[in-house]
């Protein structure tokens, strides 16, 4: 698979006035989520989950892609339509999640390195059989009383440029996702200097890689202050720092930036990508979208509850969100159209 066709690939998952979403959420994620809307985390219930969100009506008009977890690409809906077939019919590119979960850090207490290289090589050959065209990877930075450390820093961006060289070599496109957490009572300014440091690194370990930043996109955090800040920042700020952020690390040639939503409400996180796009659209280098997994499904999922009798409802719900999604890539969203579309 030749560099042109992981440029064109990237180009595709970043086309204009849509996004991606993130619907890859491991066992234990998925579980928790589960949980808290009391529907019980079989196998089955898990597959229909997934199958309402792959059927949900106008799907490609909302999306460019899909990331997929392990067991969904091995489903299909009840019908008997393998998952990743029914979202290549939508127009919606399919990808899939790779890494292996964050666990501690051995000799760096509060932190975590991401592990799943082991075998890589031969798991994305397999997936990239089954047409899976891009992947992700995601690192976990936390900040807290000092931390993250440098050994911690280096060791996730040099996990994600590692990572990010095996897929272009398997014709797949690299999502790369070094996420600082929410949690934590820092101001909106640790944030920044925490991501952007974050950021220059993984692109150092990336150029030493040799990846092919035009095949390649990066979801970031946006900058925020911590959860348990005592300073809380408004929309505008949030979107400067966020831009700002970004221009002082991501270099112009990258395939394009999707955000991850950390933990942001739905609206809060549709206002901040909107913000940037009012403030900064114009002068952005890259492609800049959504690849959120709470704050487009949260609603849905406590729709749905596992019922049958709620799928229509929750696929409509989920619609609804994108297309509010969609609208804050192109800076035309408006808080007042959640009424509308509600
Ligand atoms: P959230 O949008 O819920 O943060 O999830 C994005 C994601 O893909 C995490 O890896």
């Amino acid at each position: 698979m030749g560099t042109q066709s992981l440029i064109d690939t990237a180009k595709a998952m970043m086309a204009e006035g849509k996004g991606l979403l993130a619907m890859d959420e491991s066992m234990g994620t998925i579980s928790g989520r589960f949980e808290k809307e009391g529907i019980s985390n079989t196998v089955e219930n898990r597959r229909a989950y997934r199958e309402l969100i792959v059927t949900t009506p106008g799907i490609g008009e909302c999306l460019n892609g899909a990331i997929l977890f392990d067991e969904t690409v091995h489903q299909s809906t009840k019908d008997g339509v393998p998952f990743i077939e029914v979202l290549e019919r939508a127009g919606v590119i399919p990808g899939i999640k790779v890494d292996e979960g964050a666990v501690d850090m051995a000799g760096f207490p509060g932190e975590k390195i991401t592990q799943g290289l082991d075998k890589l090589r031969e798991r994305l050959a397999d997936y990239r059989g089954m047409r899976l065209r891009f992947a992700k990877w995601r690192a976990v930075i936390t900040i807290g009383k000092g931390i993250p450390t440098q050994g911690c820093i280096h060791a996730n961006t040099h996990a994600l440029a590692r990572y990010a060289a095996l897929c272009q070599e398997a014709g797949i496109v690299p999502i790369v996702e070094p996420e600082v957490i929410m949690e934590g009572d820092h101001d909106l300014e640790t944030c920044f200097a925490v991501s952007q440091d974050v950021q220059r690194q993984l692109f150092v370990q990336l150029e030493d890689q040799r990846v092919d930043l035009r095949g390649l996109i990066l979801k970031p955090n946006m900058v925020l202050p911590g959860l348990e800040s005592a300073t809380q920042a408004s929309t505008d700020e949030v979107a400067r720092a966020t831009v700002l952020c970004l221009l002082g690390s991501v270099p112009t040639t990258v395939g394009g930036v999707a955000f991850l939503s950390g933990g942001q409400s739905p609206q809060v996180a549709t206002e901040h990508l909107n913000a940037m796009h009012v403030q900064y659209g114009k002068i952005l280098p890259w492609p800049l979208t959504f690849s959120f997994s709470r704050a487009i499904q949260d609603p849905e999922l406590h729709y749905w509850k596992g019922k049958a009798e709620n799928v229509q409802g929750a696929q409509q719900i989920m619609y609804n969100r994108m297309r509010l999604n969609d609208l804050a890539r192109k800076g035309e969203y408006a808080a007042e159209m959640e009424k509308e579309y509600a």
